[in-house]
């Protein structure tokens, strides 16, 4: 297995475990503060409960003197609670029915505290109901609460608001614990992704090993096919080779990438297929083939398009099976189709499959030159090529024929075997694959 996948899984997990730990972390701390904040409004709560027996039953009319008697109790109150029990009330107030202030107390250090929080935004809760909000002022947190006033038989009396100093210790309390539970998470993540790294390794070692065994079969059904019809109208596979080196090499110069180019090879290598369906009579006849003859011959087509279409992994290569013999002029056969409506890679793989008829060597003739086999070609240009194509092929033409006339079976067999790398191993893991099924020319 490559070394860049198990860097890639370790990263994956680590990534993974850091995004998961700092997500499960904030929700951590989260809770952590909302927990704070409801204490703090369950003390506010109770002191609402202590204040609201002492209170009149009605608070709308309070005379001035009861107010100030009453604001003098309540700031008694914050006093009294913050020496004894360290409280950190800063602010008390209570509201009448109508909203009213009847009386107000504010601790001696807080007088900014107050001025600071935004008494406009007052929200007077139902009864049974609390209302809260935060501060941060002058970084100190603060909890501002209001909540409902009951008399002891249940009577509706007004609102308590408190605001609370949340000591510096308790807020870093929070934050710490957040923290804590943040790093417990990240190394019970990590502790997690190590565990499950050798298991996801081994089976995509065994997903990896199913791959490679797949691509083997599929691309030995493509050689076996291919030497297959060669093995019948000639000894060697030296054809199938250059057609198919030629028609590549002239996709590439006119762009074609990806799925079409692995359907070009596939089709180049099997154009022929179904001539493993002609009659010996037909198929190595030494001379001229009769109308009745080539009319047979013909069917080769046909029947490649039959045999392709049987694996679904050779399926593509039906392109240029079955419009080899196409002419952009419309008198090709079998369906006749004619310019652009003859598929692209059939028309590049014309060009090669002609081309490299011309300039072999065959019981009946010797190799034309490359000058003769380009000329042939350009007359066939607009009738039987298509000449856009014609044109590119002949830039291309001299150097590439110079090259493949040359080599030998063996050397033309590593040359594809090249191709086939470079052009179903779109993934290192796959060209890792294909290395190890394409053995080295000696
Ligand atoms: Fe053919």
């Amino acid at each position: 297995m490559p070394v860049s996948f198990h860097r890639h899984l370790a990263r994956r997990l680590l990534v993974g475990g850091l995004v998961i730990a700092t997500v499960l972390g904030s929700i951590v701390l989260w809770l952590d503060a909302e927990r704070l904040d409801k204490n703090i409004v369950a003390m506010g709560v109770a002191e609402a409960r202590t204040q609201a027996p002492q209170l009149p039953p009605d608070l709308v009319s309070l005379t001035a003197g009861q107010r100030a008697e009453f604001e003098e109790k309540m700031q008694r109150l914050i006093a009294e609670r913050a020496n004894a029990r360290g409280d950190h009330f800063v602010v008390a107030e209570v509201y009448d029915l109508k909203h009213d202030k009847v009386g107000e107390a504010v601790a001696s250090d807080a007088d900014d505290i107050e001025g600071a929080i935004d008494r406009s935004v007052h929200h007077f809760p139902p009864p049974g109901k609390t209302w809260y909000d935060k501060h941060l002022i002058g970084g100190q947190f603060y909890l501002q609460m209001v909540i409902p006033l009951s008399s002891s038989d249940g009577h509706h009396l007004g609102w308590f608001e408190g605001v609370y100093h949340i000591p510096r210790q308790a807020a870093l309390q929070v934050a710490l614990g957040g923290l804590r539970a943040t790093i417990l998470v990240v190394v019970a993540v990590l502790a997690t992704a190590a565990l499950l790294y050798p298991l996801l390794a081994a089976l995509n070692s065994r997903l990896v090993a199913r791959s490679r065994d797949l691509l083997r079969a599929n691309l030995g059904t493509l050689e076996a096919l291919g030497s297959a019809i060669a093995k019948r109208d000639s000894d060697t596979n030296a054809h199938n080779y250059r057609v198919t080196l030629y028609a590549v090499r002239l996709a590439e110069a006119v762009g074609v990438k990806g799925d079409q180019m692995r359907a070009l090879i596939k089709g180049a290598f099997l154009h022929d297929v179904g001539k493993i369906a002609i009659p010996d009579a037909v198929l190595l006849k030494p001379g001229k083939l009769d109308p009745d003859e080539f009319a047979i011959m013909r069917t080769h087509v046909a029947h490649g398009l039959d045999i392709v279409g049987q694996f679904d992994w050779l399926a593509d290569a039906a392109a240029v099976v079955g419009g080899h013999h196409e002419k952009v002029d419309g008198s090709g056969y079998p369906a006749g189709t004619a310019g652009d409506d003859i598929p692209l890679l059939a028309r590049i793989f014309a060009i090669a499959d002609v081309f490299d008829a011309l300039t072999s060597r065959r019981p009946y003739k010797d190799p034309f030159p490359l000058e003769r086999a380009l000329s042939i070609l350009d007359e066939g240009a607009g009738k039987h090529f298509d000449a856009g194509l014609v044109k590119v092929f002949a830039a291309l033409a001299p150097a590439l024929h110079a090259t493949l006339s040359a080599e030998d079976e063996k050397t033309l067999q590593r040359d594809l075997r090249h191709l086939v790398e470079t052009y179903f191993a779109n993934s290192e893991l796959t060209a890792a694959v294909i290395r190890t099924r394409l053995p080295q020319p000696a």
